[in-house]
């Protein structure tokens, strides 16, 4: 397996350029499930989840091709309602096969999908909103089979505890665009991928209205055709850059983004003093610099959208450890979001947690380690604090990163960082045994 190897306190400066959204591509992909004609989708990441997507639209039936680095072209004209335990498992996006297959298909066995190291992360609002609307559902040996032949339009709230629900809201919406009458979405999510999904389901011939708001209006048709469709911007991409400039106080320009889907987390940024100059009249660039007079420690709730992003907790942790003062993190979607604690501590981090919340005694001198990422944010985070970290850091199991980074590590490098993917064989004897 490879490691990346990077060597800390090395200032990066350039300029970035920012890839598609992964969040926003998956549910298009499964979108594209509901018309048996050709959909283009470009300035797809190429990531390892979308080629498990694609993967799996394939085993569905579907002709899926990638006739350039970031374009697919799927075809399904004709489809299976059953994707493969065995890659479902790998992915939990795949959970929004659902909808797209109970309305073009009335019927979808999905494996419900596993446990996830970020914590509980439970489907039953994606159910409730189709049983609401008529499906018939059961759980047979771990596959949730749903009978969607009368499904019919309705008026749903489907808000949960944590809030709204993504790929839920995503799901519902999917399964409403084919079913006739009206469906009310109410408690929907608010995210730019839901408005960029909802864009792409009008190219096809949808229509909905209100998204981007918690009151989502769909108004079923009877059939949708192929389109072609600009995946948007990946905010959290152009954050975690935007945080690597900030962690080693370099200077750098973070290209081809939405800064306005960026609004929560830039308000953190600029009261703690990084400063985000736009630079060009297209307003899709921004100059990141750091104040001179030092930065200072913040305090972030997580949210749904427009709140603070959870998927950049941890990125913003790595950075609150670089920041003299206390800062404080507070988890509120997924309340045990913090496997990349006990590896910043490793670097000698000052954190404790006391319930959802991270308390960073910031300032602290980071010192290179073995360290093992858990999940996609944590492995970036971890990258982060091996770029202000005195000597090398190696970051284990960075399949992880790969899920959800395109090309991170040349883009850093690209930056002036010194990151490197090397074979485990590269390891030091003397840091080997801790996570072996
Ligand atoms: N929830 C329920 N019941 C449900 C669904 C969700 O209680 O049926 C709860 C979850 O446990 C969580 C909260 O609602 O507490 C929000 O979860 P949500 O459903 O919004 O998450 P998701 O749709 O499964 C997407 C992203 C995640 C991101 C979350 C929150 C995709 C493919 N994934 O997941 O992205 O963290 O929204 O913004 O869009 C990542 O990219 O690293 C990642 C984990």
């Amino acid at each position: 397996m490879e490691l990346l190897r990077i060597r800390g306190k090395v200032e990066i400066s350039g300029d970035v350029f920012i890839s598609g959204s992964k969040n926003a591509a998956l549910p298009q992909f499964a979108a594209a499930l509901l018309t048996d004609q050709e959909t283009i989708l470009e300035n797809v990441p190429d990531l390892s989840d979308i080629r498990f997507m694609g993967e799996i639209l394939t085993q569905l039936g579907a002709e899926v091709t990638k006739p350039a680095f970031n374009t697919w072209k799927i075809r399904p004209a004709n489809i299976q309602p059953n994707p493969p335990y065995e890659l479902v498992r790998k992915m939990r996006a795949s959970i929004c096969l659902l909808g797209p297959l109970v309305a073009r298909l009335k019927r979808a066995k999905v494996p419900m999908p596993g446990g996830c190291v970020i914590g509980h992360r439970p489907i039953d609002l994606h159910l409730l909103a189709l049983k609401e609307m008529g499906a018939d559902i059961s759980l047979n040996q771990g596959i949730v089979e749903i009978d969607g032949s009368r499904l019919k339009a309705a008026n749903l709230f489907i808000g949960g505890r944590h809030g709204s629900t993504v790929t839920g809201t995503a799901n519902a919406i999917m399964a409403s665009v084919l079913t006739l009458g009206t469906t009310v979405l109410d408690g929907a999510a608010c995210e730019p991928e839901i408005v960029d999904l909802c864009e792409m389901l009008k190219k096809m011939g949808a229509q909905i209205s209100g998204a981007g708001s918690h009151l989502i209006k769909i108004k079923g048709v009877e059939k949708l055709k192929g389109c072609t469709h600009r995946v948007i911007p990946d905010r959290i991409e152009a954050a975690t850059y935007i945080m690597a400039a900030a962690i080693t106080r370099g200077k750098i320009t973070v290209n081809g983004i939405n800064p306005t889907h960026l609004g929560a987390f830039s308000k953190v940024m600029k009261d703690s003093g990084i400063l985000l100059d736009e630079v060009n009249i297209k307003k899709d660039a921004l100059f990141v610099h750091t104040r001179p007079d030092g930065l200072s420690p913040f305090e972030i709730i997580t949210l749904p959208y427009p709140g603070f992003p959870t998927d950049l907790q941890a990125q913003a942790c790595a950075l609150a450890c670089t920041i003299p003062g206390l800062s404080i993190l507070t988890e509120r979607v997924y309340p045990s979001r913090f496997m990349h604690i006990p590896e910043l501590l490793r670097m000698g981090a000052e954190v404790s947690l006391e319930g959802a919340n991270a308390i960073v005694r910031g300032g602290k001198p980071m010192n290179g380690a073995p360290v093992m990422a858990s999940d996609l944010r944590a492995s970036a985070a971890l990258i982060l604090a091996g770029l202000i970290a005195e000597g090398e850091t190696w970051v284990h199991r960075i399949y992880h990163l790969d899920r959800g980074y395109e090309l991170f590590d040349q883009k850093l490098r690209n930056l002036g960082a010194e990151v490197e993917r090397v074979p485990e064989t590269a390891l030091p004897p003397s840091f080997r045994s801790p996570i072996d």
